[in-house]
């Protein structure tokens, strides 16, 4: 079975790309590379001893994707994880976010609906509950005005996917709604590669560790929670790469309960940004350097999945812990170290 992973280079993209190699899949990755170098392929066949097919592609212009669907017509599924992802540079740039999250989105919806064998799993994200009323979030919670253009691209993109739904003749999909995913392959062959400065919490905390970074900001001890620091649910990446596997296997095999379906991916337990620190110093033993600095505009106070659906009807379950997530991003992180500095 052929499979299409967009933004395959990723994070998400390439952690998944292992899982479905290890699956049997033939992968094809598409990537422009904007935010991503090619040798992460070199990472992906490393671990899998198998490298991806790859083309480096533009997907917001139309006739590269038609070109591409005319040139791969066996590809039986599509993971779609491109996209522009930074909610700061999203509020400057709207635009670069609806041209990139939306136009691809659609041009490769209409290649599909055409061929009439559409299997699709979107990378959404949990940014689409805002600060949600009630706590875990459930699926049915609801959608909430988008706090950053990044954000309204999500949910934008998943009405787009179930207005398809309803009117295409076969076409399935299913929206994978992700908490915060961190961490890397325990290989470390493969990990997070943000570019310039990390505007996550997990790879600025390895930043510092390792002396790319002064100190880390903690952004506010002084909301109503367990410490006063801001509560996420946070992901090993591998789990939530295995998610899309599963999800994918779904349609595959026609499980799926209606065309369109969505899933919250979470570990269904809460962090405080402390509690995460005190679990990166746990795990590498060193003190972390960080000060109090004030709030950040835009964050919710706490959002954490309940995994009920994901875990029942999926039959998907985080297995990683906190500590085996924060692990792995330090090994990750001095193993990028060491290729820089040569002494691998
Ligand atoms: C987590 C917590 C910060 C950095 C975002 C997007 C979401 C998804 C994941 C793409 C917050 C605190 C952070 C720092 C800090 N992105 N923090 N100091 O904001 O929950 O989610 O990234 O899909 O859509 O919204 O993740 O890692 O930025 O922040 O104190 O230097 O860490 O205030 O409480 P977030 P984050």
């Amino acid at each position: 079975m052929k499979v299409l992973v967009t933004g395959g280079l990723g994070f998400i993209g390439s952690h998944t790309v292992v899982e479905l190699q290890a699956e049997g899949f033939e992968v094809v990755v598409v990537d422009n590379c904007s935010n991503a170098d090619e040798s992460v392929l070199d990472g992906i066949e490393a671990i899998s001893g198998k490298r991806p097919l790859f083309e480096k592609l533009d997907l917001r212009k139309k006739n590269t994707v038609q070109n591409f669907f005319s040139k791969h017509p066996d590809i039986s599924g599509v993971i779609h994880f491109s996209a522009s992802k930074a909610v700061g540079e999203s509020v400057e740039d709207p635009l670069l976010y609806y041209e990139n999250n939306i136009n691809a989105l659609v041009y490769i919806l209409q290649e599909l609906q055409q061929r009439g064998n559409g299997r699709f799993i979107f990378s959404s994200s949990c940014t689409v509950y805002g600060q949600a009323d009630t706590l875990p979030i459930k699926e049915n919670a609801p959608v909430k005005p988008a706090e950053s253009p990044y954000g309204n691209t999500k949910q934008i993109g998943e009405e787009i996917i179930r207005d398809v739904c309803h009117i295409a003749e076969d076409f399935n999909a299913i929206s994978l709604r992700y908490f915060n995913p961190i961490g890397a392959h325990p290989s470390a062959e493969i990990g997070e590669l943000p570019i310039g400065v990390p505007q996550n919490l997990v790879p600025f905390i390895t930043q510092t560790a390792i002396g790319l970074r002064k100190e880390l900001a903690v952004f506010g001890n002084d909301y109503p929670t367990v410490d006063g620091t801001c509560i996420r649910d946070y992901i090993h990446v591998v789990d939530l790469a295995r998610a899309h596997v599963v999800a994918l296997q779904r349609l595959m095999n026609a499980e799926n309960a209606d065309n369109y379906e969505v899933f919250n991916l979470g570990t269904g337990t809460g962090s405080s940004v402390l509690e995460v620190i005190e679990s990166f110093e746990r795990i590498s033993g060193l003190k972390l350097n960080y000060r109090i600095a004030p709030r950040r505009p835009g964050d919710v106070v706490a959002a954490y999945a309940d995994t009920e659906k994901a875990n029942t009807v999926l039959g998907w379950k985080a297995q990683s812990s906190l500590d085996e997530a924060m692990r792995s991003a330090w090994r990750w992180e001095q193993k990028v170290k060491e290729q820089k500095t040569g002494n691998s």
